[in-house]
């Protein structure tokens, strides 16, 4: 055999056991997404069981709350596998994607809450405590708007991070291909839908040109001078400021804000990751409101 051709062959031998050992090791370049039984990342439920969820909660179905029986993990995951392929609790590796949701139930927790200092088990222990605003002093209905309000219908607080007014519920309904409407009681009616909504509010900007609380916390928003002269930059406190800055933020260190990032922290203890992987800038005490309180998601 002539050098040239050994020198081919021997190529050819390393090309295939190169592929050989690719296909093996199943290397990922597509980011998050499943192929049969092989998932290139891990999905939600291989890195938040049944009884992490049972221990973030664990008195949501405790005789004094007011949503017993409504809650449970498998709504959680039926509602986030509609979210995981477009990175809900998927990017960016183990660490990541358990601090993302410990962040996200932080926020669910502290809004749903019944707990209050001196509670038993703490009082972070009391997250899905609710399902719906009690007794509601209103019908939530803004009559001007796109989304027209059914006769009757009340658009006060429902789901796992509480949604509110007409247009809301008009907005998520059509993203999600539910009439919510119509029938706004789906959302407390059906926890999968209470958990879809909020994780659609979870991955999606309140405004264009705004970041997500997702793109926030997983790392894909770069503050503009803007946010930096508005002190807001990459970390908890400004998904606070997403979700609801014009109420909690630029107002120091008021009780609503700091009981957020208080749940979040112990959240991430009690997923094993620890507080001390936090990140900085966990607080929105100094950030201007993105938006103003009128034109808040969950603006009361
Ligand atoms: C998958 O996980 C790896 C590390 O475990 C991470 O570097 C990568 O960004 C993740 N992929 C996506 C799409 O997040
Ligand atoms: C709850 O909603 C989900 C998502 O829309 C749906 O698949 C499921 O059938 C509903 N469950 C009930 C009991 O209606
Ligand atoms: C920057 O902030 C100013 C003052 O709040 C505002 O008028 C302007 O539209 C902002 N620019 C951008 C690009 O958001």
């Amino acid at each position: 055999m002539a050098p040239g051709r050994v020198f081919l062959v021997v190529l050819l031998a390393l090309a295939v056991s190169f592929n050989v050992s690719l296909a093996k090791t199943k290397i990922c370049d597509k980011g998050w997404e499943c192929k049969g039984v092989y998932c290139c990342n891990q999905t939600i439920s291989q890195i938040f069981t049944v009884d992490n969820f049972e221990e973030l909660f664990s008195k949501r179905n405790s005789p004094v709350a007011h949503a017993v029986g409504f809650w449970d993990y498998y709504s959680f995951i039926n509602a986030a596998a509609q979210f995981e392929g477009i990175g809900f609790g998927t990017t960016g590796g183990q660490l990541m994607q358990q601090k993302e949701l410990a962040a996200f139930f932080g926020h669910v927790a502290a809004e749903t809450s019944c707990g209050y200092s001196v509670a038993v088990g703490g009082p972070y222990a009391w997250g899905l405590c609710y399902k719906e605003e009690m007794s509601p002093d209103q019908l939530y209905c803004d009559q001007n708007y796109l989304f027209p309000c059914s006769p009757g219908a009340s658009y006060h607080g429902r789901g796992a991070l509480p949604l509110y007014w007409n247009y809301n519920y008009g907005q998520i309904g059509e993203a999600l291909k539910l009439d919510l409407l119509n029938y706004p009681d789906l959302l407390s009616n059906n926890a999968t839908i209470g958990f879809q909504t909020a994780i659609w509010r979870w991955m999606n900007p309140i405004k264009p040109k705004q970041p997500s609380a997702h793109d926030v916390l997983v790392g894909n928003w770069k503050p503009t001078k803007n946010d930096t002269a508005s002190f807001r930059f990459p970390g908890f406190g400004m998904t606070i400021n997403v979700l609801n800055g014009g109420l909690e933020c630029g107002q120091g260190d008021i009780e609503a804000m700091s009981n957020r990032v208080s749940h979040y922290l112990h959240f991430l203890d009690l997923m094993g990751v620890g507080r001390e992987l936090a990140g900085d800038h966990l607080d929105c005490g100094e950030q201007v409101a993105l938006n103003p309180v009128s034109n808040s998601a969950t603006s009361r």
